[in-house]
């Protein structure tokens, strides 16, 4: 049997520690199914002395994690503290610097740094894997970085972040609002105490980023990004959502369009009868659509311990099997120096079906002037009503659903300027997209 691959882990929180008690729980496993034993030689963390129901005899303990990548003697720098600063930037630089290669499920750091640190590991045939940054336990990494390579990749899109899949499920299921939902999250360890990374769409910003540049070829641009998060979405929206057959999820899209790439983050009415629609709780989905192989959905587990170290083995196992001296796959499926520049579709341009939903004073003619205002600027009705169901009283003000054709955003944002220039509306209108998956 060859040498054992020697590892250290800079993190032993949530992932980490169920890294830790995997590889040592399937120790003999590991070594048979790779060829050699995978040992964790060195491991840093901030606080010593926390019990993480881990056993660390025999492992050196680190200090300072940047210490660890550039000083222990280890093959593979398994960085699982997170955050796109220090330490992790530094440390991961340190490893791959020395050819040293690395692990990692920081999204943060790849959505800020993941094109520098692809061409540092390039220039020192290191490898850079991080499957795990992208819906946790999903292979989704992998499926775009090697098994699709040669399609043409037109769309891939997904439910990429647990916290507000479960809000939005659950306000859908039990009729609650988003703040009640919310609370629900933070107490079942579901979402942070401070959650607006998640529920404004950073986090899955941050994942499509990556996605985008493994499926366009191009480098990340993760400020590029068009964000909507769910804290605009009301009970309402979801109800009517629901009668009109469709689920609202946040979903991360990016899509080759003929003035660039679109890259959206926004909550998005999708067709109840189709797959992604039935992805409920924390639950991860991702699709992506292409020439060759046609439609390809994944689901399963975004998060967890367990689930992402899974993701993290995965990666580790691959170093571990592969061949001394054999060429590496370039950390963003080509090298880093053909990654094309990230071209910008305008959000302006996005062509879709949308769902509209106007507050308007109870008076009459509003409802033919809506429609007016629709026609002016070529949108075309798929449907148009008037709710009242919900309002007893004729003076409280009535609710007008629209859901358009496929559209311009442009029109459909023209078209909501001219109705406020009328007077009648009461509050901000809601603009809810419609995304269409096209096999389920
Ligand atoms: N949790 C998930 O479900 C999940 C899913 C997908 C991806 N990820 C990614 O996985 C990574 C780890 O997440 P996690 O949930 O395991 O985080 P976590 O539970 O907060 O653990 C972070 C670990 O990093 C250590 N750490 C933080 N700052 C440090 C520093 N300056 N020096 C040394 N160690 C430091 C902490 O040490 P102490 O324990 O001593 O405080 C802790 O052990 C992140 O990039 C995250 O985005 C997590």
């Amino acid at each position: 049997m060859a040498d054992a691959l020697k590892i250290g882990i800079a993190g032993l929180g949530t992932v980490g520690a169920s890294l830790v008690r995997i590889l040592q729980d399937r120790h003999e496993t590991m070594a048979t199914t790779c060829g050699r034993a995978i040992e964790i030689t060195a491991v840093a963390a901030r606080e010593r002395s926390k019990d993480r129901g881990v056993k660390l005899a025999g492992i050196a303990w680190f200090e300072d994690a940047v210490s660890l990548a550039s000083e222990a003697d280890i093959d593979v720098f398994v960085e699982l503290m997170g955050g796109a600063g220090d330490p992790a930037y530094s440390c991961v630089k340190a490893a791959l610097m020395r050819g040293v290669h690395v692990v990692t499920a920081n999204k943060a750091l790849l959505a800020a740094h993941g094109i520098e640190l692809a061409e540092i590991a390039e220039q020192h045939g290191a490898l850079l894997n991080y499957e795990a940054a992208v819906a946790g336990g999903i292979p989704v990494i992998k499926a775009l970085r090697e098994s699709m390579t040669g399609n043409t990749i037109s769309r891939v899109y997904g439910i990429m972040n647990g916290t507000c899949n479960y809000i939005l499920t659950k306000m859908e299921k039990e009729g609650l609002s988003f703040e009640e939902c919310l609370k629900e999250a933070q107490r079942l360890g579901y979402a942070e105490a401070d959650p607006a990374f998640d529920i404004e769409g950073n986090d899955t910003a941050h994942k499509l980023s990556i996605l985008t540049s493994l499926a366009f070829g191009t480098a990340i641009a993760a400020d590029d990004i068009y964000l909507e998060g769910i804290t605009n979405i009301s009970i309402e929206d979801i109800q009517a959502a629901s009668d009109l057959g469709y689920r609202i999820k946040l979903l991360g899209v990016a899509q080759r369009t003929d003035s660039g790439i679109e890259q959206r983050v926004h909550p998005t009415m999708v067709p109840h009868d189709t797959v992604i629609a039935q992805v409920d709780g924390v639950t991860n989905a991702v699709a992506i659509e292409s020439d060759i192989l046609g439609e390809l959905l994944m689901v399963g587990p975004g998060a967890g311990g367990d689930a992402t170290a899974s993701a993290v083995l995965g990666d580790i196992a691959d170093i571990a099997k592969s061949r001394p001296g054999a060429q590496h796959v370039p950390a963003f499926g080509r090298p880093a120096k053909a990654l094309l520049p990230y071209k910008r579709a305008r959000m302006q341009s996005h062509e879709g079906g949308y769902f509209i939903r106007l507050k308007v004073v109870d008076r009459t003619g509003v409802f033919a002037n809506v429609a007016k205002h629709m026609a002016e600027n070529d949108i075309s009705l798929e449907s148009i009503m008037q709710h009242s169901k919900h309002y007893a009283d004729p003076a409280e003000p009535k609710t007008i659903i629209l859901v358009t054709h496929a559209t311009s955003e442009a029109s459909v944002r023209k078209a909501i300027v001219s109705i406020k220039g009328e007077g009648y509306l009461v509050g901000e209108p809601q603009v809810i997209r419609i995304e269409r998956p096209k096999a389920w």
